[in-house]
């Protein structure tokens, strides 16, 4: 595991975003697999910059998202394709119809789960899976649990996820309860991994996840065994360790 220090927000956003840019110029189909969430904002922001620079092409990438939540259609401003749409894929020239998410309209959770698997498989392997990390240290939303799972599956936010996630929505009660993820072994197949980190409020569980045991408990621990992890990560959210 290899961990990045970054001054602050703006240069973690730029230490990764070259990271990810260097993969597309090097091999230019590849397969990336993004996140949302206020973190990677800046990555794709600095994506989106080489792209209008004429240094990066998207013409040839795929992509494949962590995760959506359920019951939530496209259009509506808080679903994960909206962001996804705002926040990179309107915004270079990457082809939409190589872009993935779970279907979160889909209501047969066991049907959108194995089609979102099956869509995974069939791109071939993730080259590069960008992470944010939950306050808990959930990774796409694989919450603490007494397991860690396999493949997609729908899950049930934590409270804890609930509250984080409140500040996109009108109140607590408008937070979609449920979600499909792609599981830790999806994640841990990715041939590299791009966790990005920001903040002290992170900082217990970067302590947690990377410093400590490899427990369920702290879902983005199953890292410390990945081959190819590096850790973006600036210096609040990296002050307890
Ligand atoms: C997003 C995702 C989540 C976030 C995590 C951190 O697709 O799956 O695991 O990465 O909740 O979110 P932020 O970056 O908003 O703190």
């Amino acid at each position: 595991m290899k961990i990045i220090r970054a001054k602050d927000y703006q240069d973690l956003s730029r230490k990764a975003g070259q990271i990810i840019a260097s993969l597309v110029t090097l091999k230019p189909d590849c397969v990336l697999g993004l996140a949302t969430g206020s973190t990677p904002i800046g990555t794709y922001k600095y994506l989106i910059e080489q792209y209008n620079n004429g240094d990066l092409d998207f013409s040839q990438v795929s992509s494949v998202n962590l995760d959506e939540y359920k019951g939530l259609p496209r259009t509506h401003d808080q679903s994960y394709y909206y962001f996804m749409h705002e926040n990179l894929f309107d915004k270079v020239n990457i082809d939409l119809a190589n872009t993935n998410l779970p279907d979160g309209m889909e209501p047969d959770s066991d049907k959108a789960c194995a089609d979102y698997d099956a869509v995974i498989e069939s791109m071939g392997g993730v080259d590069l899976q960008l992470l944010g990390l939950g306050h808990n240290g959930h990774i796409g939303f694989n919450e603490p649990s007494d397991q860690f799972k396999k493949g997609t599956h729908c899950v049930t936010l934590s409270q804890r996820t609930i509250e984080a996630n409140t500040r996109f929505f009108a109140s607590e009660a408008d937070v979609p309860r449920q979600a499909y993820t792609m599981g830790i072994g999806n994640i841990m197949n990715a041939k590299k991994v791009l966790l990005v980190v920001s903040g002290a409020d992170k900082a217990e569980a970067v302590k947690n996840c990377f410093f400590g045991p490899i427990t369920p408990q702290w879902q983005a621990s199953i890292l410390q065994l990945h081959k190819d992890v590096v850790i973006v990560a600036d210096e609040a959210a990296l002050s307890l360790v």
